[in-house]
């Protein structure tokens, strides 16, 4: 008998990640249950959201964005982006998170579980209008966190600013000073790094970019979600859709689906290598 049918394979942990549904703009009901149907297919163990939730930072924005979220039945990390900042002046410097808060509870949120440990972290700034930055003391405290998962549990940081370059046209600048970011996301031992902000699917393993001794490094696989929702409809290069990730002992899959109007469409599988190792090493010499 071969031995997967003796050990059948144990399906990883699987996240579900949206990005910038911008609540407040044109809305698609159908999606919702197109959301749920691709659930009930996926069973990921949880959504991610990475900011830009609402289009101007309103009550009743949030209020909307966290229903829907929250009616598919599981948890939901969420943190802000910089369109969930309120739009209004003085509100925007005097109480900047109110609103999310009120629905989220924090702008940096932990989720963990025998096999994820998820960190949240806020990259939105009220001063700057669409950059972002991370601070040291977010990094740190982030690294404490990351620090106390389970043996074997993936780790995960959220941030909305994307630290990858747009395979697109986009004049968004990435989360500031993100040699800096992505070095101390590494050192702090994550595996996987979502966010959205460009409104285009991208995804690398920090190896594809960054030359690493032999043996040496963790590979990182850094993911943006496409946009979910679309605030500007007329804009070439905003295609709408999401992301799967499912990680095993030595790999993290990356499903994207894109919106076609009468469903999802699986436009890319790939595959990165969790860990040390690569996907191949000894039988490429
Ligand atoms: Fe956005
Ligand atoms: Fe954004």
């Amino acid at each position: 008998m071969p031995p997967e049918v003796l050990h059948p394979r144990r399906p990883g942990p699987r996240i579900l990640h949206v990005s910038d549904l911008h609540f407040g703009t044109r809305e698609d009901p159908e999606m919702a249950d197109a959301i749920a149907a691709l659930i009930e297919r996926t069973e990921p163990e949880l959504i991610v959201a990475s900011g830009d939730l609402t289009h101007r930072g309103r009550r009743a924005q949030h209020e909307s964005a966290a229903r829907v979220l929250r009616a598919f039945g599981l948890p939901v990390l969420a943190v802000p982006g910089n369109h969930d900042l309120p739009y209004t002046f003085p509100a925007r410097f005097t109480r900047p998170w109110a609103e999310f808060e009120r629905m989220w509870q924090t702008t940096e949120p932990i989720y963990r579980s025998e096999r994820v440990l998820i960190v949240g972290l806020n990259s939105a700034r009220p001063w700057r209008q669409q950059s972002g930055g991370v601070r040291t003391r977010q990094l740190e405290w982030a690294a404490e966190h990351l620090a106390t998962a389970d043996d074997g549990a993936l780790r995960v940081v959220v941030l909305h600013h994307h630290l990858l370059g747009a395979p697109w046209r986009s004049r968004k600048k990435p989360v500031a000073d993100r040699n800096r970011v992505l070095a101390a996301l590494v050192e702090s031992g994550a595996e996987l790094i979502l966010a959205g902000h460009i409104h285009q699917g991208a995804v690398s393993e920090r190896r594809e970019f960054e030359v690493a001794t032999p043996g040496g490094e963790r590979g990182v696989t850094v993911s943006i979600a496409p946009g979910l929702g679309q605030p500007r409809p007329n804009r070439r290069g905003e295609a709408r859709g999401l992301h799967v990730y499912e990680a095993r002992a030595h790999e993290i899959d990356v499903q994207t689906y894109v919106w076609r109007r009468d469903g999802w469409a699986l436009t890319a599988e790939r595959r990165f290598p969790r860990g040390r190792e690569p996907l191949a090493y000894a039988e490429l010499r």
